[in-house]
């Protein structure tokens, strides 16, 4: 049992350094995908990020100002953040950085990291209930067996018949 509590702890350390690796992760290779968006619907990049944005209604890594740093928006030449940048509701919103009410005014790199965050907690939630219920069967099968070894009646079982 000691031995089990160990492996569990350390499991556990393991996942919470996980999670702080993926923090890293996002926070780095974010403005290279940034970099990459192309606008044309092909790509991967620019699907994950129109994706991204339209799903957690985010725009840019940390507000849409973040978009004039991007090589899209400097070839672009319109003062234009993409159209998945738009909130729903806005009627015939271009994307122009000229009316930023159009726009969602939160960041999609820390929406992410929430996103993949909950993600992972739901997976070692889930890794934790499967170990203690594996715990709990073997419990189960060790006190069956160290009941039955008090037992007169077993003991004769398993020592091949030698009590008469
Ligand atoms: C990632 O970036 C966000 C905001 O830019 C910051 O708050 C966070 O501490 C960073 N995380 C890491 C692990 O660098
Ligand atoms: C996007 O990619 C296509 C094909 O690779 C290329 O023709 C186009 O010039 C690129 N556009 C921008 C804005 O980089
Ligand atoms: C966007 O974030 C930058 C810092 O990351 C800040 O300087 C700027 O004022 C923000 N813009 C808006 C419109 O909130
Ligand atoms: C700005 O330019 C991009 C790329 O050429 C285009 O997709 C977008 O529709 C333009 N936006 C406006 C408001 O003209
Ligand atoms: C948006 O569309 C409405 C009609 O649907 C029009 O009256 C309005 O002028 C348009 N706004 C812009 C900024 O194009």
């Amino acid at each position: 049992m000691g031995q089990c509590g160990i492996t569990s702890s350390k499991t556990v350390l393991v996942f919470l350094n996980l999670i702080f690796w993926v923090e890293d992760e996002v926070n780095q290779s974010i403005q290279k995908v940034y970099d990459e968006y192309n606008g044309t619907n092909t790509d991967a990049p620019s699907r994950a990020i129109d994706y991204v944005q339209r799903q957690l209604h985010c725009c840019g890594i940390t507000n849409y100002s973040d978009w004039k740093n991007t090589r899209w928006f400097k070839e672009s030449r319109n003062n234009s953040v993409p159209l998945s940048c738009c909130k729903p509701n806005v009627n015939n919103c271009t994307g122009s950085l000229s009316r930023p009410g159009d726009l969602y005014p939160e960041g999609c790199e820390a929406l992410v990291v929430k996103k993949l965050k909950e993600i992972m907690m739901y997976v070692i939630w889930a890794a934790l209930t499967f170990a203690a219920i594996q715990m709990l069967g073997m419990l189960c099968a060790c006190v069956v067996l160290c009941r039955r070894r008090r037992d007169p009646a077993y003991e004769l079982l398993i020592t091949g018949g030698t009590y008469a």
